[in-house]
């Protein structure tokens, strides 16, 4: 039985990651510490909050004291770390926050971690108990490829480009070095876009399918044909519970979809299938009686080009032979099976978008990227 401390556990991939394990390990026990910014919701974990083995936690992972606690009063053997400020764009127009939390927190999490499994337990003349630090982090931190170019393995040279990918980069650095100098047993992913439930809807799929329900514009950054390799969340969480049981201490495994799209693609795909929805099911006009362009079968015409993000990067793809042939990794859903169920989970969980989304957004994506 595994005792695991979820940071970031009430954020997309964190929420997804809680209510995976929780279904496949129901004897374990976990303790989520989220800050809850504007990205964590705690109704993302309304289907789990009543659970004897859930213990959820309102805390910053930059507070070391804290951590400390929670990792000697749970007696936790496995932390879990997904905390993180995670948009790009927002990286871009306000980086202090990246900073804070994805490297000040990370460090601060791998010093609580140290103080606890190896100094105390060494100052006891005891032997460090059984322990593992879980680094998610992402494919964003090897830079970006050409069309031709070969996919991202293990081995290739770091070189981020956004605010956040460098902070991603900075705090897995800071991963592997508690590792090699303090011994601490750590392992890091680095995972493709993920897509799903629970997805906030700044990230381009969440943000097309209410934006048609809006009927509002479907904004392509530059000319659309930016590309990234998409996979469902759940498949994540499956990759990380293989790196949790079969992956090697110190190791990195890279976890993808093997499933590249153009941005421009994506969204088309999206639109046909919230039409198709509509066309099918009366009810949805009913519901959503503002999406006239859903209604009307016309939702191209919300595609709109407006200005590319700043340092862009052009493609993304993971090369995950390592994982797939070390750890038996396959993702599972396919693209048109999660694309469809992920569409159907908006359509269906209207009080959970409308609850998270507030309109400041909307105006501060306006004001950064739709200017021309
Ligand atoms: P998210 O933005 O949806 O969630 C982040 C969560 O972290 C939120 O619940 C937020 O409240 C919490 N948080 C932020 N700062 C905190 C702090 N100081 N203390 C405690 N909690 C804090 O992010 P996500 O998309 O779920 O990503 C989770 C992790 O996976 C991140 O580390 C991200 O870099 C990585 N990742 C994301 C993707 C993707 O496609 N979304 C792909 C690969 C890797
Ligand atoms: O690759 C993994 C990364 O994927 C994660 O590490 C990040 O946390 C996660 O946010 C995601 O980053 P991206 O920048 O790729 O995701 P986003 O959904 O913001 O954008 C996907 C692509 O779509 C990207 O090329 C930018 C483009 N885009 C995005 C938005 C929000 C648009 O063209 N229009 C938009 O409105």
């Amino acid at each position: 039985m595994k005792k695991l401390l979820i940071t970031g556990g009430a954020g997309f991939i964190g929420a997804n990651f809680v209510h995976y394990w929780m279904k496949h390990y129901p004897q374990d026990k976990i303790v989520v510490i989220d800050a809850l910014t504007y990205a964590g919701n705690f109704a993302n974990l309304e289907p789990v909050k009543n659970n004897d083995n859930f213990t959820f936690i309102h805390g910053d992972i930059c507070d070391q004291s804290l951590v400390e606690s929670l990792l000697n009063e749970h007696d936790i053997d496995t932390l879990v770390h997904f905390a993180a400020e995670s948009h790009v764009d927002r990286s871009i127009t306000g980086p202090d926050a990246f900073i804070e939390t994805n490297i000040i927190g990370t460090y601060s999490l791998l010093k609580a971690a140290k103080k606890i499994w190896l100094d105390d337990a060494l100052a006891k003349d005891k032997q460090p108990k059984e322990h593992r630090f879980h680094h998610v982090s992402t494919d964003e931190v090897y830079g970006t490829l050409s069309a031709t170019d070969p996919a991202f393995t293990e081995e290739t040279a770091y070189a981020p480009n956004s605010p956040y990918s460098a902070s991603k980069a900075a705090s897995d650095h800071l991963v592997r070095a508690y590792h090699h100098t303090y011994g601490l047993k750590v392992t890091t992913s680095n995972c493709s876009n993920n897509y799903g439930p629970y997805h906030f809807p700044e990230k381009l799929i969440p943000l097309v399918i209410t934006n048609i329900l809006h009927d509002k514009a479907l904004p392509i950054y530059g000319d659309g044909q930016q590309i990234r390799d998409w996979l469902y969340v759940e498949d994540h969480a499956y990759g990380i519970d293989l790196v949790l049981n079969k992956g090697s201490v110190g190791e990195n495994y890279n976890i993808g979809g093997n499933n590249e799209w153009a941005n421009i693609d994506i969204v088309k795909t999206i639109s046909l299938l919230v039409e198709q929805e509509f066309k099918n099911n009366n009810e949805l006009t009913k519901r959503f009686p503002k999406a006239v362009s859903a209604i009307n079968q016309n939702t191209a015409s919300l595609i709109t080009y407006v200005q590319d993000r700043p340092g862009h990067d052009r493609r993304y793809a993971i090369d995950a032979t390592k994982t797939n042939n070390d750890l038996g990794y396959e993702p599972k859903e396919s693209f048109s099976t999660g694309i469809a169920k992920t569409v159907q989970w908006y359509l269906n969980n209207e009080s959970w978008w409308q609850s998270v989304m507030d309109g400041s957004y909307q105006d501060w994506i306006k004001e950064q990227y739709c200017s021309k």
